[in-house]
Order: structure tokens, then sequence, then C-alpha cells
């Protein structure tokens, strides 16, 4: 079966925001935002502005007749700024005029003086200065203090991530649409239609059900839309409201870049004890997260950083800190992994610190520490069938790690001004929304008189394939041919009060609420079957491949006759369904308890080649074994774990932000913005799935606690075989110059490569 959403792409018939068909005299805006970090609006006059060709409006802080604020998780973020201005990009007002060009022409003509004030842009800083957006988080596990005794190897250090844009295809934006009475409805980008519908609510002072939000797709989100679409949302809303007339208002890529979130950059110090045989007995790190002018998700971006920071290992006495920071930088948020690779970049760099000093490899430490069934992660839960050791050992095997190893060795020994290095990556990622409440969907299916099939969810299409798993889930359930099955965009009016796609939970929450609601539907469909079929007992009734069987004899009625029989009949063909996960909870007071409701883990193997002339590098390699469950659609879990990679590569190796001394982001292009291009993707990435077996299944309990149809999250996992590229080029940069100083510093671009190649 084809994922059809994928040929719509390529054929150019996917409707995205700036292809929906919108009314002959909807109007366009543009965004008016800070060109400063930090300061005061002195003056500010639209006047000039307001003559300005086509322009038919402009609205600010004042205009809004609900409440100026969109934050999500603390109400600190106005959609307009009103006297300050808190980073380069602030949002002050909207423009809006009859032609895109028009309303950006105008924003030229607004009159404004700005007093500047000193920018602080350095988490450390911030934290040092208390400006903090909520105060610090701790997790602990046994006793750190008193564990350095028993270590008989301590090492310190910092730990730098830099930050990462999203570049998902489709630049933000929404098309908003006045309708009877104070309604609106409005076609937004976001993963988060709920959210949207609240906040344009909140800012426009209506009931959320005169709130329409309609999602066909995205191209692409990350993350990047899951807090962060809103205010694109809101600005349109508000413009169309109040002129009643439909309002787009998409952003082009430079303002994108500039005035979106992205992911956080981090500063991390870490103190790592061993004892002689290689167990890590003692972990204490502080985080300070860059969270930016605004709360956003940093707090819940934070606590992952915390729940992830001992990776796929267990550490008996661990310490962790956290600080989220304000800067005067744009709000930094959600992307893919949501703070957890900053958090495992860290121990992994610590362990790699440890081995060198140690003159051994990485994986001789990494192996000794995997976590194993029952360990206490430092937030309390228990590792429930864990795979860290059985995904290490498979890794290992399969791929022979040693002789690539030796193979690298040799290379080394031969070449001078080319080096490879290898790296090995293991990871365990916590599945669940770590807010708990969020850990909720639901579901509506129609069945037409002609058996085709609608289905609606809480999911979003972000380029993911949830609407094919959708389709798949209630296909197998319902036990028909994949073609009677649409599945359609996600609304407000149709499916309420959604989380946001994201977390990787989008299959899991939504697919188990579609099983539910078919669920419903067959015991409907087998009740009326049975009764044409003078069966007393419609248990013994059931549907395989379009057919009905009863007690597993086929009978001559068919899906489709049932269906037009339950109509006649007056049985509802519409059900709805909810469904929250079990058995998860986790105190914010003891930052103990059972966040997620099982763990995806994975080992991967990363090569890549240096050439130590230019500091240019290739991925030569990444070779997998990952826990997929139970894939019931292998295509596109094996997009999702490639496309991972990649992006996680980026992360780590050409995507760097750079800003100047004011807080004016220097890479607000795809030119001096790089992005993972066709030559910078592995030459190879081989993945080998983890074998998945229910019988022999460690923890029985806890067996049906994974995803619909036996299957693991995929979504965000991949994302962190990417930071095992680091370690692979800081290896093969050691092997050329030995005397290298380790500096644990992402991104390595060439140009940092080339530094240190040639550096002390
Ligand atoms: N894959 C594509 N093609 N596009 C995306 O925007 N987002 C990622 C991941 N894979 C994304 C993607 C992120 S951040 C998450 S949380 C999950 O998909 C969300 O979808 P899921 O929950 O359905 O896996
Ligand atoms: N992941 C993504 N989004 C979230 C989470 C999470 O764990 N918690 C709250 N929002
Ligand atoms: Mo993904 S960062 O949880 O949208």
């Amino acid at each position: 079966m084809k994922n059809y959403d994928s040929i719509r792409h390529v054929v150019g018939e996917s409707i995205f925001i700036d292809d929906v068909l919108i009314p002959e005299n909807t109007l366009y805006g543009y965004v008016y935002y800070s060109p400063i970090a930090h300061g005061k609006i002195l003056e500010l006059n639209f006047d000039e502005a307001l003559k300005s060709k086509g322009v038919k409006g402009i609205y600010s802080a004042k205009d809004i007749p609900g409440e100026n604020q969109i934050g999500g998780i603390i109400p600190d973020e106005n959609l307009f700024a009103e006297e300050e201005l808190h980073f380069v990009g602030h949002p002050i007002a909207i423009i809006v005029a009859d032609t895109y060009l028009h309303a950006k022409e105008a924003s030229k003509k607004i009159h404004a003086v700005f007093e500047k004030l000193t920018p602080i842009l350095d988490p450390r800083e911030a934290a040092e200065k208390n400006s903090l957006i909520i105060p610090p988080r701790k997790f602990e596990l046994g006793n750190v203090d008193d564990a350095w005794k028993d270590c008989d190897y301590i090492f310190e250090g910092r730990v730098d991530s830099g930050g990462q844009e999203h570049i998902y295809l489709e630049t933000q934006g929404a098309v908003a649409i006045p309708a009877e009475g104070d309604s609106i409805k409005v076609i937004s980008a976001t993963q988060g239609p709920t959210a949207v519908q609240r906040t344009i609510a909140r800012i426009l002072a209506l009931p959320m059900h005169k709130v329409e939000v309609n999602v066909q797709r995205l191209g692409g989100g990350f993350g990047g839309k899951e807090d962060q679409a809103t205010a694109w949302a809101c600005m349109a809303a508000l413009a169309a409201f109040k002129l009643k007339i439909p309002v787009k208002l998409v952003l082009n890529r430079q303002d994108d870049i500039r005035i979106t979130g992205k992911r956080h950059p981090y500063s991390s110090d870490y103190k790592i004890g061993l004892n002689k045989e290689g167990k890590i007995l003692a972990y204490e790190v502080t985080f300070y997260q860059n969270a930016g002018a605004s709360a956003d998700l940093s707090p819940a971006i934070l606590d992952r950083t915390l729940f992830h920071c001992t990776n796929a290992y267990f550490i008996p006495n661990v310490k962790a800190t956290a600080f989220s920071c304000k800067t005067n930088l744009v709000p930094f948020t959600a992307f893919r992994g949501f703070g957890g690779p900053q958090g495992m970049f860290v121990i992994e760099a610590a362990i790699h610190r440890a081995a060198n000093e140690l003159g051994i490899s990485s994986s001789e430490i990494q192996k000794k520490n995997l976590i194993k069934e029952n360990d206490e992660f430092s937030y309390g839960q228990k590792a429930i069938n864990s795979f860290a050791i059985k995904s290490y050992k498979l890794c290992e095997e399969k791929f022979d790690l040693q002789k690539l190893q030796d193979e690298v060795d040799e290379f080394n020994s031969k070449n001078f001004l080319v080096k490879k290095g290898l790296a090995v990556m293991p990871i365990c990622f916590g599945i669940s929304f770590t807010t708990t409440f969020l850990n909720q969907a639901s579901a509506l299916i129609h069945i037409y008189t002609d058996g085709s099939i609608n289905v609606s969810t809480a999911a979003v299409e972000m380029g993911q394939g949830v609407n094919a798993k959708m389709k798949r889930i209630a296909a197998k359930v319902l036990s028909v041919d994949e073609n009677r099955i649409h599945v359609d965009s996600t609304n407000t009016l149709r499916v309420a009060n959604t989380s946001p796609t994201a977390a990787s939970k989008g299959t899991d929450l939504n697919g188990f609420a579609v099983i539910d609601a078919c669920n419903i539907l067959l015991e409907r469909l087998k009740k009326v079957a049975a009764l044409e079929l003078g069966e007393d007992d419609w248990t013994k009734i059931s549907f395989k491949k379009e057919k009905v069987f009863d007690e597993d004899e086929p009978t001559t009625i068919t899906f489709i006759d049932v269906v037009k029989k339950a109509y006649t009949s007056r049985v509802s063909l519409t059900a709805q369904a909810h469904h929250s996960t079990p058995n998860i909870y986790f105190d914010t007071k003891t930052n103990k308890g059972n966040p997620f409701a099982y763990h995806v883990y994975g080992t991967a193997i990363i090569q890549v080649t240096l050439d130590c002339l230019r500091g240019t590098y290739e991925t030569d390699f990444v070779k997998v074994v990952h826990d997929f469950g139970e894939s019931f659609h292998r295509q596109i879990d094996i997009g999702q774990v490639e496309g991972g990679i990649v992006q996680g590569i980026g992360w780590m190796s050409s995507e760097e932000l750079i800003w100047n001394n004011e807080g004016k982001l220097l890479t607000d292009a795809l030119s001096t913005y790089k992005v993972p291009d066709i030559h910078a993707i592995p030459k190879q990435i081989e993945i080998e799935t983890l074998p998945y077996d229910q019988e022999k299944i460690v923890n029985d309990e806890f067996k049906d606690q994974i995803g619909p149809l036996n299957s693991k999250a995929i979504g965000e996992p991949p994302f962190m075989y990417g930071i095992g590229f680091y370690f692979a080029l800081i290896n093969a940069m050691k092997s050329f110059n030995p005397k290298m100083k380790l500096k644990y510093d992402s991104p390595l671009t060439p140009e940092k490569v080339l530094m240190n190649l040639y550096g002390e």
C-alpha cells in the first residue's frame, strides 16, 4: 500500500497554507518586528505606513480586544510587544494590505524610536544575574557527594551544544476567515490545533466554540510548530476579526529564521567518577539552558534534558541541576528530542573524556554501564523491558565493531592527511509527554452508506506519516481494504481538546483511540450481521478481509452488506473514542514517578572520513540496531530513522547559529545556515530491527504498555544516533592531532575542525 501523501507531494497536489484556495478579497499580512535585542519603545507611529499603497490596517498590542498573552506554560509572552522589546524579531504589529509586497513595503514607513538596553545573550550570565524562567530543577539519585570518595577516577569539564533551526520546508503561516457572528475559521500549520484555538479565543475574547481551527498538513514541523505556530494564527485572526475580511499571513524564509524559536543552545558542567573497572559511580551535571526571551516550552524541555541526562546508562549516584535562563534571544522551542539530545550529548562527552584520559575507547565504558532490567533512572522509574544491552550487543556483533575499528586503525596508520573515526551511540528515549495530562487523544469515525470510512483524530500530519498509520490501523481492526479509508484533516470541530502531535506520541495516542472507535463500530456491525445470519451469539461473528464469518466459517455477506443493513436498521455508523495512557504519573515536587509508558532503545555505529587539509568530512556509514517494537508500517519507520539520523548529524556538524554581540542572528538565510544536503548525508545507512518477541518479553506485566499493534514510537529517538557523529569526528581529528585539547563544543563545523587540527 502506498503512502498517498507522498505521491500528492511529488505531483504538487498537496495543499499547504500557501496553496489554500482563498476568497478573492483576502488580504495579506506582514509582521513588523523589533530590530533590537533589548530596549524600550519610545515612539511608535503608523500614520505614514497607513497611507502607504494598498494598506488596510495595522494592528498592535492596543488593538487586542482580549488578553495580549500567548504563553502556554507560563503567561509571560505578549502577542505584540507593549513597552519593552526582548529580542530581535519581537513582533510589534501586523500590517495588512491588498498584497504581500504592499504590506512589506509599508513596514518601512513605520516611525519608531527605540531606547537600546544591554542584552543578555549568554545563559551562564543570565543565571548569574538570576534571570531565570523558573526556579532551578534538580533530579537526584543516590548520594553523589558520598560517592566521590569511592571513585578511582574523576573528570570534570564543560560541554556546549548549539541551537538548531528547524528549516521545515513550509514556513510558518495561517489563513483566517471571519464567519457568521463573531466566529472565525483559521487554517493553520500547527502541531497543536487546540493551542491555536485556545489562544485565539484568549486574544479575541471569544469562547473557544467560536474559533474553528483546521489543519490539513504541515510541510514539516519538527517541534517548531508545537507552540510557535500560534502567534501567526493569532495575528491573522486578529486582523481578520477587525476587518471582517479574510487575512493570510505567511512568513518569508528569512523572517521565519529570524523571528521563530529554535532548538535551545545549552552550556553545561559535568563531573564524572569511575572505579577501576570502568563503572560510573557518580555523575554530577549542571545544565544552563538558553531559553530566550520567554518561557514557551522551555520548562518542559528542561525536564526532558534531566530525564535523559544519563542516556542509556545506569548510574547509581546522580545529581543533575538545570537552569532555564532568560536571555534576549528569540524564545527557543521544541525540536525533535525536546531537550533530550542536549542532555545525552553531555554524558556522552563525559564518557568520551574519561575514555580518552584512561587511554581506552568510549565503548568500553559505555558497555559496562548500560541500564539493566529493574535498574532505576534518576527520576525513580525502573527500566522495564530494557533493551540497552541487547541492542548494543547485537549492534556490536551484527556489524562486527571490532573489525570496523581495526580497519579504521589500519587506515589511519597508512594515511596522513585523511583520517577515519568511529563511534558507538546507544540511545534510550522515554515515550510519553512528560506533562502527564497531555497523554490523551481521541478519534471520530464515520462509516458512510457506500462503505467508505472517514477517520478524524487529534493527530497532525507533518510528513511523519501519521495519517498513513491511522489508515492502516483502522483497516487492520475493521479488516477492510485501506482504500475504503480516508483520514481527514485535523479539525477542532471534529476532535476537541487535542494535545499537540508531539513527543513521538502521535501514532500511539491516536492509534489507540482509532482502535477503540473501530471496536465500537465492529461490535455494532457484528450484532447487525448476527441478526441477519440468524446467529444468536454476535461474538461468534468476525470480519476478515471485507468478508463476514460466523464461527470462522465464511458466510455469503460482506462488510458493505452489513453497513447497508446497519443503516436501514437505524444503527449508528459513527463512533467516537478517547484514549489516555495508563499507569503514568510524575510528582514535580519530589521529581520521582513513572513518567514514561515505555522506553525506546537502540545502538548505532557511525564512521566518518576527515580531510585534514580542508577540515571537511563525510559520513561513511551509520549502522543501527533499532527497537521498533513490531513495525506495522516499515516504509514510514525506516524513513523516520533515516531522516532523524541526518537531522541529528546536521545539529552536530554544519548547522551553526551565530548571533553578533547585539543579539542579531547572522546566519538568517540558507546561504549562511547550512542544513545537510545530498552530499552531507551518510553514504550508507544500514538499519537492523531489534528482534521483538512478545512471548519472551522480560516483564510480562508491562508488555501491553507500548504502542498500537505492538509498535513503538519512532519520531524522535533516531535523531539521537546523530550525536555519535560528533565523537566519530573527534576521534578522527585526534588521530591526526593527538595533542589536540578536547573541547566539547558542537556543532563541529569544518572551520572549527581545521582550527583544532592544527592547534594544541
Ligand atoms: N518527520 C517528518 N517528516 N516531519 C516532521 O515534522 N517531526 C518529528 C518526528 N518526525 C517530524 C518528523 C517530531 S519532533 C515528532 S515529536 C514526531 O515526528 C511527531 O510525530 P509522531 O508523534 O506522529 O511520531
Ligand atoms: N515532548 C513534547 N512536547 C511536550 C512534552 C514532551 O515530552 N511535554 C510537554 N510538551
Ligand atoms: Mo516533537 S519536538 O515532540 O514536536
